[in-house]
């Protein structure tokens, strides 16, 4: 007897079938947008964590990121799927995304700058290894130029004798703002080989995106060109935070404002208006991982001077995080020493609950080594969050910090029990709900003087100085520019 035809929603057989291997930030929600506009292709969603499946199974999604419910159950057993049979979802798929994550390589050559793109490698050998018929492997990972190669040559020793085209089509999806980006994206990018293979495969997934996404925002190029345009990106969205946050240091030691310098520029259509909010820092799993990737590849090709260059919008990033710290000790009289610090958020921006390479942990490390009694507040991050972020990236743990954590690195559920008897708030993810708490109450229950330092430059700092507070902030003078603040 013939095998049953698989039916779609509507009742007709698939056009396509997709599997994306990886369910995380970027797996998860790009695969819920395809499906959700692409009702005749099946998408299957695999990844080797079963916790991971578990949860997009569940109403209890893995990652925070608003409007990504809605969206996963419009689709989900429809033509949505996650599932842990890899090796059964790949033989069944026309399209696989390869969409695992690749962080900086932490040990062997290139450690602590190049991407370590083993994952991107296992998923090649196993396609080559399970795959019966051919298919389209598409780079959704964010990988060195010439990864293509690499993952080419992986699946061409495939014991078949099985023909692959590879495609870069890299995601510009900022967390957060997830759902819209994937929804209206600027563009998509699809580069492949210009080969007749290589343009048809590219067609074939043009097709994809064309479900919902204007042909003319749909830019196809040369396979190198997409993998070099995502590093690019990223590098100069890093580049224009760090640009700005080094104005904050001219206008520190000037009493210019640079909230009043970041509008004067964006009124410059030449220069564009976004991406020039002064920070703390930026923080994320890939502006600081891209940027140390281009400039491996760029050291590695021996462009030094293009690797200095793009290096130093790191460099930038680093004197930030430390500049606030510092600010943050010589305000309060130069110590801190078993003084409670409020800090008011520890993802790396708001709408998330990611922390990776949040500038907050930096802080947090630098305030702990003044030995100050920290705790923390994050509408979306756990304690155990926190605590595995302080270690992964900044080797703060039981062992480095012996006695320390349990009393100097807390957490709270509320704002309020956070900031109570506290010496000062240091305010580091731009969480909306932070612009509208009782600040009187707040003030009421800390000790004097109360001190707010604002690293996201969104409080009211007029209403803070009239409470009482003593308000600093990035790129503004003391009273966080107010003109009648208490003077300097
Ligand atoms: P993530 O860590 O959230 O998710 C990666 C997932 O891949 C994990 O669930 C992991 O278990 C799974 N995985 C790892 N190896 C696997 C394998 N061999 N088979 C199946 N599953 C495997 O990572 P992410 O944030 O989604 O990032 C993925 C990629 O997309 C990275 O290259 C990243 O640079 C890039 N990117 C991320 C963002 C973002 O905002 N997070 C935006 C654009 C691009
Ligand atoms: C970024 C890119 O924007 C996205 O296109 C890419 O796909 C992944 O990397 P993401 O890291 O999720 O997205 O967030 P983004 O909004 O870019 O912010 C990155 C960091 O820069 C955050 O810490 C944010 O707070 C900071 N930032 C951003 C500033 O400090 N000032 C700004 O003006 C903008």
């Amino acid at each position: 007897m013939a095998a049953a035809v698989e039916t779609s929603a509507g009742g007709g057989e698939y056009l396509l079938k997709i599997c994306c291997m990886g369910a995380g930030y970027v797996g998860g929600p790009t695969m819920a947008v395809i499906a959700e506009n692409c009702p005749n292709i099946k998408v299957t969603v695999v990844d080797l964590s079963q916790k991971q499946i578990d949860a997009w199974n569940s109403d209890q999604l893995p990652i925070y990121e608003p409007g990504l419910l809605e969206v996963v159950k419009k689709s989900r057993g429809k033509n949505l799927f996650f599932s842990t049979d890899i090796d059964g979802m790949i033989a069944d798929a026309d399209i696989i995304f390869i969409s695992v994550n690749t962080p900086t390589k932490t040990h062997g050559i290139g450690a602590g700058r190049a991407a370590n793109i083993k994952n991107c490698e296992l998923c090649a050998r196993k396609i080559a290894e399970v795959a019966t018929t051919s298919k389209i492997v598409v780079e959704k990972s964010t990988v060195p130029v010439r990864t293509a190669d690499a993952v080419s040559r992986v699946l061409s020793v495939n014991p078949g004798g099985i023909k692959f085209q590879v495609l870069s089509n890299p995601e510009f999806l900022a967390e957060g703002t997830a759902i819209p980006d994937l929804e209206t994206p600027g563009r998509v990018l699809i580069g492949g080989m210009q080969t007749p293979e290589g343009l048809a495969a590219i067609e074939t997934l043009v097709s994809v995106y064309a479900h919902w996404v204007p042909r003319e925002k749909i830019i196809t190029t040369n396979v190198w060109s997409s993998e070099v345009s995502k590093l690019v990106a990223n590098a100069f969205l890093a580049q224009r935070v760090s640009s700005i946050n080094s104005i904050s240091a001219l206008c520190e030691a000037t009493d210019a404002d640079v909230a009043e310098v970041s509008n004067a520029l964006k009124f410059d259509d030449r220069i564009g208006s976004k991406f020039l909010n002064a920070s703390v820092g930026f923080g994320g799993s890939c502006f600081q991982k891209d940027i140390l990737n281009l400039v491996y590849i760029c050291e590695s090709l021996g462009l030094n001077e293009v690797a200095a260059y793009w290096e130093q919008v790191i460099i930038m990033n680093e004197y930030q995080k430390r500049r606030f710290s510092g600010m943050v000790v010589s305000r309060m009289f130069n110590t801190i020493t078993d003084k409670k610090i409020a800090i008011f958020g520890f993802a790396f921006k708001k709408d998330t609950g990611d922390t990776r390479e949040t500038a907050s942990a930096f802080v947090c490390r630098d305030l702990l080594d003044e030995r100050a009694k920290l705790e923390v507040y994050d509408p979306q991050v756990s304690r155990e969050t926190m605590l595995m972020e302080m270690d992964y990236t900044l080797k703060v743990n039981d062992a480095t910090y012996p006695n320390m954590l349990d009393s100097n690195l807390v957490t709270a559920t509320d704002p309020y029990s956070c900031a109570a008897g506290a010496h000062g708030i240091c305010v580091l993810t731009e969480w909306d709900e932070f612009k509208s708490l009782d600040f009187m109450r707040i003030y009421e229950s800390m000790a004097k003087p109360a001190f707010i330092f604002d690293g996201r430059m969104i409080m009211d700092h007029e209403a803070l100085v009239k409470i009482g507070f003593e308000v600093y902030c990035i790129g503004k003078p003391r009273g966080g520019g107010v003109r009648n603040g208490p003077a300097n």
